[in-house]
């Protein structure tokens, strides 16, 4: 169990005004969010195509807030490293997505960031086991990756928990992230689980509420 307070914020620009990213990620961060999760997509690993590299580097200027990128895209490791100097902070790629995990891991590391890697809802935990002392991050998906505004598999709770109990077990620092269907109904029942990092994507961006607002109320839902 991770304490509420403890809990970061990362809005996903996927459900974001993409005519106008640039200001949407600095309302983000004014409007007190932890990092900004970008979600890259390469029509291959998952069907929709997002963005690349040059983006990630023009949204760069905008806010001084962590990039946490997740990698929807096969076999990451042909570009974890325009990635990283483009302005990535955390890079996450899918276990599914890479033939040799280990080495795509430890190519992230060596070029001065944080390393996570995604499961999607039917991978089961132990495909990365034993690459958690390795990993800055674990992202559990709780959706099937490609989409913003899908709901949250309730299933996932249970997975969720098993993780926080391995990383706390072998004593690791690993941040545990939870992405897909997070909004005010699921983000508490994520965190109690032991997820600390929670991914919000239409939660933040929509017509209803200003970025700031949804992102206080999702705080707000924590306690
Ligand atoms: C889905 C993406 C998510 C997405 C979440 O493949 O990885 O980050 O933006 O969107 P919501 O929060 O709307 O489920
Ligand atoms: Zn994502």
């Amino acid at each position: 169990m991770v304490n509420s307070s403890g809990v970061k914020i990362a809005p996903s620009i996927l459900s974001a005004d993409f005519s106008n990213l640039g200001e949407q990620v600095a309302e983000a961060a004014k409007g007190g969010a932890d990092m900004v999760h970008i979600d890259v997509m390469d029509g291959q690993f998952v069907p929709a195509i997002t963005l690349g590299p040059q983006m990630v580097d023009a949204l760069r200027p905008w806010t001084d807030i962590p990039f946490d990128l997740h990698l929807m895209i096969a076999e990451p490791g042909r570009f974890v490293a325009d990635f990283a100097s483009a302005g990535a902070d955390i890079i996450t790629v899918h276990a599914e997505a890479c033939t040799h995990l280990h080495r795509t891991i430890h190519q992230i590391k060596e070029l001065g960031k944080k390393a996570g890697v995604a499961i999607n809802p039917a991978t089961p935990i132990s495909a990365i086991e034993d690459m958690l002392p390795d990993l800055d991050q674990v992202l559990v998906m709780t959706v099937n990756p490609g989409f913003g505004g899908q709901s949250f598999i309730s299933g996932m709770i249970a997975k969720i928990e098993r993780m926080r109990g391995l990383i706390n077990g072998a004593g690791l620092k690993a941040g545990l992230e939870v992405d897909g269907g997070i909004n005010l109904g699921t983000a508490k029942e994520a965190a109690d689980a032991g997820a600390n990092i929670l991914v919000a994507g239409s939660a933040v961006y929509n017509d209803r509420t200003s970025v700031a607002e949804a992102i206080r109320k999702l705080r707000e839902s924590l306690e």
